[in-house]
Order: C-alpha cells, then structure tokens, then sequence
C-alpha cells in the first residue's frame, strides 16, 4: 500500500497523476495481460507446440517427443532457465532460494536407484539408466504454483508416473502412493536442519498417481535435471501447489492407508494431504487467490489470478467430484 494512503490520504498526489505516455503504455500492457490470461502473450501456439525451447547447452541432452497427453504443454511462455535453476526450493540443501543452486553440486546422481514396493505384485528396483528406457521420454510444459505465492512455466522432459507403475502391477490393496527421497547427510547440509522430518515423503491417491498428467521427470528445457531441480528424477503434479513434487526420489512404496507427508506433520492445518491448487481456500496465514511469476518483476508486472486446479480443471476435476475442497485443502 502508498505509504500517504496509510495515513489517510484519497486524493492522487502528483507522482501518481499518470502521464499520457505512461497510460498509454498500460494500456498496451493491459491489451498485452489480457493476452497473458489468455496464455499467448509473446509465445505462440505455434512456437508451444513446437519444441519447447532451445537447450540451454549446460547439461547433457534428453531427446523427447512432444507430449500428447491432453493438458500436458501450456500456452504460456516458459520461465527462463536461469530463473528455474535459481529460485529453488530443495530444502535438504538450506532453506534460501538460493541454497540449492549454490550447494547442490555435492549430490551424487549415479549410481541411483528407485525402489517400488509395498501392495504391488512385482516390486522391483529399478536403475536410473533403466528407468530412463522404460517409456518414451516426452516434452511437456507445466505450470508451476508454489504454495508461498509464486508461479513458474518450466518445459520438463519425463513420462507419466503411470507407465511405471504399471509395471510392478499395484495389488487390490493399493489406494495410496507414498513417495520418499533421499536423505544423505553427507551430500545435503539442510538435513543437518530440523526443518522437517527427513527424508522428504510424500503423498497421492492412487487415482491421482495414476493420472497421465502426473509426471515422472529426468529433465528441464530438453537437458537432465539440474541438481537442483531434483536430479536425477522427481515427481511433478502441475495441478497440485508444488510441495507435491518431490525431487531426487529414491522410493516409491503402494500403500493401503493415505500417507502423511513431510509438511502436513510440520504443519497439519497449513498444508492438507490433496492441496490442490484452489484460489478459494487460503493458506490460514496468506490469500491463495493470486501469484507472483517469476521472471515478471518488471514495472508493470502485476500478481496473475490463480486458477483452480492451477488450469488443469477440464483435465483432472472429475477426480474430485462430490469431494469438500474446503475440507480436503
Ligand atoms: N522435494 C524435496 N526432496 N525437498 C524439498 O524441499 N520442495 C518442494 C518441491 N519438492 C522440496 C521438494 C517445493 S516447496 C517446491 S515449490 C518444489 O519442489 C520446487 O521445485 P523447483 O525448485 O524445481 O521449482
């Protein structure tokens, strides 16, 4: 808020009056962010649908295909990848955005290997390289909604989580999915942190597990993952706030009773098990109607309204027909 209005000031002062060329500009901004919320300011469906953006040459390349899973590349432009590699939240490796770009590089992402187990026929561990082989790898581009209030549009290169667990074939006694990921204190200094409760775990219904938006990811902007971003796979939920996704998965265990997850144990009334991502319920401490997109800084950036589910309604609403969303946060 102004400064003069809090203490009581309604009349513009002067450096409010708006210049001509300054309400002229917006107005253009206004046609442009109009356009935003449409989703094509800048970036085309043409350009969307193509490749989704040039490899930033850092890391070694991931070959993908385009995804034609329905809702799986969005219109939106993507986040630099600077801006994705160095606002982070990865909190084995501390708790400023800026941590893990700066203390990631002691994880070790080979050899790697993820452990599926628990109510499934045929558990199994499975090697990175052998996971990396299991399904077509495909680009695909989400949006990212952190539940702190911030967006992100990051081009990943993965296949849906189905595909594998399809292959340990999930017994009748499978509802949910637990999803747990290394705690190494020799490799990440934030363990030695009582944040949370480590290692970092996770939930989903088995529906939601299922779905072929949920993403088993490897890479970002047509590379391997940065370590950072949760090297050498990780979970990516687009329509859940982004504490779903949890990074550097080492186990992945079919359960019968619905998981409690690292933040819910932090912060039971903060974060719920579904947290869908929902502009109408609040975080009991800050407004969930709107975010920040990182990267729109500038003057003229404004907050973009939150959408329900994050935009991905039409694709995964129906598996929370009936259900209190109030209630189920
Ligand atoms: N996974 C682990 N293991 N540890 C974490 O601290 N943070 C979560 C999620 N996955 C986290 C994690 C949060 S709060 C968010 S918003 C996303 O990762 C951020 O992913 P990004 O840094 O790739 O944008």
């Amino acid at each position: 808020m102004h400064p003069l209005k809090d203490r009581g000031y309604q009349h513009p002062i002067s450096s409010e009056i708006t210049p001509r060329e300054a309400w002229q500009s917006r107005r253009q901004w206004l046609q442009a962010a109009a356009l935003a919320g449409t989703g094509l300011a800048g970036w085309t469906a043409r350009e969307a649908l193509a490749q989704p953006a040039s490899p930033p040459g850092k890391l070694p390349r991931l070959a993908a295909t385009r995804s034609g899973v329905a809702g799986a590349i969005v219109m939106d432009r993507p986040t630099a990848y600077e801006d994705i590699t160095r606002y982070n939240n990865f909190y084995e490796f501390g708790t400023d955005k800026g941590d893990p770009n700066r203390l990631a590089g002691s994880l070790q992402t080979r050899p790697w290997t993820v452990s599926i187990e628990g109510a499934v026929h045929k558990p199994r561990s499975f090697g990175i390289d052998d996971l990396l082989k299991l399904a077509p790898l495909e680009d695909r581009i989400y949006r990212l909604r952190c539940v702190e209030g911030w967006s992100m549009v990051i081009p990943w290169v993965g296949y849906s989580l189905a595909q594998l667990l399809r292959q340990v074939e999930p017994t009748g006694n499978a509802k949910y999915v637990e999803f747990v990921t290394l705690a190494n204190p020799a490799q990440m200094p934030g363990l030695r942190r009582g944040v949370l409760d480590w290692p970092y775990h996770e939930g989903l219904r088995l529906d939601e597990a299922m779905h072929p938006l949920t993403l088993l990811a490897f890479g970002l902007y047509g590379e391997v993952l940065p370590k950072q971003n949760g090297a050498p796979v990780r979970l990516v939920v687009p329509w859940k706030y982004g504490f779903k996704s949890a990074k550097s998965l080492v186990k992945i265990r079919l359960v019968e009773q619905q998981p409690v997850s690292s933040w819910t144990q932090a912060a039971p009334s903060e974060y719920g098990f579904y947290s869908n991502v929902n502009p109408q319920v609040d975080h009991p401490r800050w407004s969930q109607a709107s975010e920040r997109r990182i990267g729109e800084d500038g003057l003229f950036a404004r907050k973009r309204p939150t959408l329900m589910f994050n935009g991905y309604e039409a694709q995964v609403g129906s598996l929370y027909a009936g259900m209190d969303l109030k209630k189920y946060y």
